[in-house]
């Protein structure tokens, strides 16, 4: 399959990505936190596709992304009005409600799951298109099951090129982490994976304790412990480490300034926001220097880099 390369700075091919996606096809489409893999999500066919073009097994459940709140209802039932509440407070943006499945809404895009996660991105171009076209659409991550989220058009390219109809280049994501995602169907709330909202921001919005489990422990399909993987296996170190390395066939991501190592690096932003948004970009351009391993500085550890750390400590897993 060609894969076609459209332009989200262009209103026909935007109006393309939307015939693409009404007939049933797959288009890579930004969002501002990483470039998410599109299909009509009222399709069944077109969700499986999501499904086969990744290599993701069909019952790890995909996101439902919505352009108005009223489409809420159309797929969760009972909804608490704490989702009401986020959704004013963070739509469109980076948080995912976790809400019952409502009976209508197609088993394939959950996963068999009677659960749903819903959000409303805040990307300028994704939220034009779900609004004048109506459309609900599941995207998960546009990457090969268990590798690096893309951040820009080319990254998906590289990956998933040839097995998709399109990809809307948008630019860089804004933010370049997965959403915040939270549980709203069992007290106490809680986050199922820390994203660019924390749980402290959303305790506060709704005036009650949301928990931050420090690691993933719900066992859903699809919530793996290795993921995020770049091909080069990654390995988490501090600072002490790489100053007494002597060189070596490594390439380092590091946050402090270090002496020149004799290794392949680069330093990243000091700034959580600065970081998250380099973050897969950079693990995928060590990818390519060819080196035996990818060496990540370990974060400094607090509640903001929560988000970074799962994601870093799911990249060097090898379970
Ligand atoms: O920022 C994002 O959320 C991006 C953009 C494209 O919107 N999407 C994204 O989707 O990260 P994905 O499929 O790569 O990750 C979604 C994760 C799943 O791996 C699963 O762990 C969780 O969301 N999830 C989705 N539906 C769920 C459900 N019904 N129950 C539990 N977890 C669910
Ligand atoms: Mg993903």
């Amino acid at each position: 399959m060609n894969t076609q390369h459209l332009l989200a700075s262009d209103s026909k091919d935007i109006e393309q990505a939307k015939d693409i996606l009404a007939s049933g096809e797959l288009v890579a489409i930004p969002t501002e936190t990483v470039y998410g893999l599109a299909a009509d999500a009222s399709n069944p066919e077109a969700v499986k596709k999501i499904f086969a073009a990744k290599g993701r097994p069909a019952n790890h459940p995909l996101i439902v992304h919505i352009g108005a709140v009223e489409q809420l209802s159309e797929w969760a039932k009972d909804i608490p009005q704490q989702a009401y509440q986020i959704a004013k407070a963070y739509w469109p943006g980076p948080v995912t409600l976790l809400l019952s499945k409502a009976d209508q809404a197609t088993p394939v895009v959950t996963g068999g799951l009677d659960t749903i996660g819903i959000r409303m991105p805040a990307h300028d171009v994704f939220a034009t298109l779900l609004k004048s076209s109506g459309m609900a659409v599941a995207a998960p991550s546009a990457n090969p099951y268990k590798k690096l989220s893309p951040t820009s058009a080319q990254h998906v390219l590289n990956s998933l090129g040839g097995k998709i109809a399109a990809v809307l280049d948008g630019g860089d994501c804004t933010h370049g982490l997965e959403s915040t995602i939270i549980d709203l169907t069992q007290k106490p709330f809680r986050i199922l994976r820390s994203g660019p909202v924390t749980a402290a921001q959303l305790s506060e919005t709704l005036g009650e304790e949301v928990l931050s489990p420090k690691a993933h422990t719900v066992a859903v399909p699809g919530n793996v412990t290795s993921h995020y993987q770049p091909n080069t296996r990654v390995r988490l170190v501090d600072l002490a480490e790489i100053e007494s390395a002597k060189g070596g066939n490594i390439a380092c991501l590091h946050i402090s300034a270090i002496e020149n190592q004799g290794f392949q690096s680069k330093q990243m932003p000091t700034d959580v926001a600065l970081y998250s948004h380099d973050l897969y970009r950079a693990l995928d351009e060590a990818d390519k220097w060819g080196c035996e391993e990818i060496w990540v500085e370990r974060p400094p550890i607090s509640d903001e880099w929560l988000a970074v750390h799962d994601r870093l400590s799911r990249a060097q897993s090898k379970l």
